[in-house]
């Protein structure tokens, strides 16, 4: 593989390909990388940039010595797959990495283009780059590091340039789950100890355990990662075993009613229950929980619980029955409190939810699961109706979720749209390929 690196200050790069195994890479004839000075693609003293047009002080590589550049590099190893580097381009990760790895390979020949100044005239771009890359939303002086950066993770996929393939095989991101931890001498370091089964020599303890603490580390710091990822069911129900169980529950008390913002009690909606019930058993929730002091109202839903969970509606429809199963009836949020301590030996963190967006001590946004699961508890949303749950309601509860909103002001969802909204947000599995 042929690899060309543009830049305005190649010198960079002359210690970083001196280095290690990039330097073992070219060693080995595995790559060759050559290095073009823009400078060189100018005149004897003509300049390579020019000020941008319009109002701004920036300045831009001239198109035509960066046409030059590439031409030249062309001619010299063959048509290239052109890397541009800008914090505007696509975001890197190890699958983009491998995508453009398989694109390169049939080519032989990648280039890294890497602006300096205000970046790129916008037609060099366009006209030239096969992908435009970004190593995280900021802005660097130049794109030189994420050049080496991208470097430095095409390499790792070059077999023959890592000793061990096994090690690229169990990289992070390469699949669902990060590695798994790893320890070496001295056995005790600042009072910690290696785990006894990673010193123990059974090999199959090991695996389970390596495989656990990768399970556990990818769901408690890197959802989003692993929320993205393609999962088989195997793994879907690893990952469920394995992350803090959430409850729901919809409040008919504690409520805003009407016009003047009265706090009461609302009547129970059976298409609620029904599609609260569904998006519940989708995403995993274990109990769903229906909060009504009223006693006409617990005579309601007993009567359509009844039908769903014992009656003729279980053998009617069962998939209904499989997610009306979980549903319970209670007076008040302390029983559903309750309730979970006796499944769980702990208390829940309540989450509250809203349609306003109030100021709360504790806010959350739909980011959040590290904060809401570091208690290693389980987790209860709690949804209300009416009008919303009281101020007073939310200031007890351990956390308020931001509102879910769209790009207008209207701002009027049913209280089961926001449910399956809001768990497909903090639970669902979003595939990003
Ligand atoms: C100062 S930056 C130009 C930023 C540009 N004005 C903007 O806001 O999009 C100059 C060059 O540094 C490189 N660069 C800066 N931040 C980068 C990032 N996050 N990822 C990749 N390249 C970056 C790019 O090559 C970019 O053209």
């Amino acid at each position: 593989m042929k690899i060309s690196v543009l830049s305005v200050f190649p010198d960079l790069y002359k210690p970083f390909l001196e280095t290690s195994l990039v330097k073992r890479a070219q060693e080995n004839n595995l790559v060759t990388i050559s290095l073009t000075d823009f400078f060189s693609c100018a005149k004897p003293k003509e300049r390579i940039d020019a000020p941008t047009f319009g109002h701004g002080a920036g300045m831009l590589l001239k198109p035509e010595v960066v046409q030059k550049a590439i031409e030249g590099a062309e001619k010299e190893s063959g048509q290239a797959f052109k890397v541009f580097f800008s914090p505007q381009g696509k975001k890197l990760n190890q699958d983009v990495l491998k995508s453009i790895m398989q694109k390169a390979s049939d080519k032989k020949h990648i280039m890294l283009v890497p602006a300096r100044y205000e970046g790129m005239d916008a037609r060099v771009e366009d006209f030239y780059a096969d992908e435009l890359i970004s190593v995280g939303d900021l802005v660097l002086m130049g794109g030189d590091i994420p050049a080496m950066m991208f470097l430095e993770g095409f390499l790792r996929l070059i077999p023959g340039v890592i000793g061990k393939q096994e090690s690229v095989d169990h990289d992070s991101f390469n699949g669902p789950f990060v590695d798994h931890p790893e320890y070496t001498e001295p056995v005790t370091w600042k009072g910690m100890s290696v785990p006894e089964v990673v010193r123990s020599g059974n090999h199959g303890a090991l695996q389970k355990w390596r495989f656990q603490s990768a399970l556990e580390k990818t769901i408690f710091k890197h959802f989003d990662w692993l929320r993205s990822c393609f999962l088989t069911s195997e793994q879907k129900k690893m990952v469920l075993s394995s992350m803090p169980h959430h409850y729901v529950a919809l409040l008919h008390s504690n409520v805003v009613l009407g016009d003047q913002d009265k706090v009461g009690t609302t009547s129970v909606t059976s298409l609620d229950i029904h599609d609260i019930a569904r998006s519940s058993k989708t995403y995993g929730i274990q109990n769903f929980f229906v909060v009504t002091p009223l006693k006409d109202q617990q005579k309601i839903v007993g009567t359509l619980l009844g039908f769903w969970q014992t009656g003729y509606g279980a053998e009617y429809n069962k998939h209904r029955h499989e997610a009306l199963k979980h549903v319970h009836l209670v007076s008040e949020l302390d029983e559903v409190v309750e309730k979970i301590y006796e499944l769980e030996g702990v208390k829940p963190v309540i989450i509250a939810t809203s349609a306003r967006d109030i100021k709360h001590q504790e806010m959350l946004t739909f980011f959040d699961h590290e904060i809401a699961w570091k208690h290693k508890r389980p987790v209860l949303f709690v949804f209300g109706t009416g009008k919303g749950l009281s101020d007073e309601f939310l200031a007890q509860c351990d956390y308020l979720l931001k509102p879910v909103q769209g790009f207008t002001d209207f701002n009027h969802l049913s209280v089961r749209s926001a449910v399956a909204i809001i768990l497909d947000r903090w639970l669902g599995n979003n595939l990003k390929s």
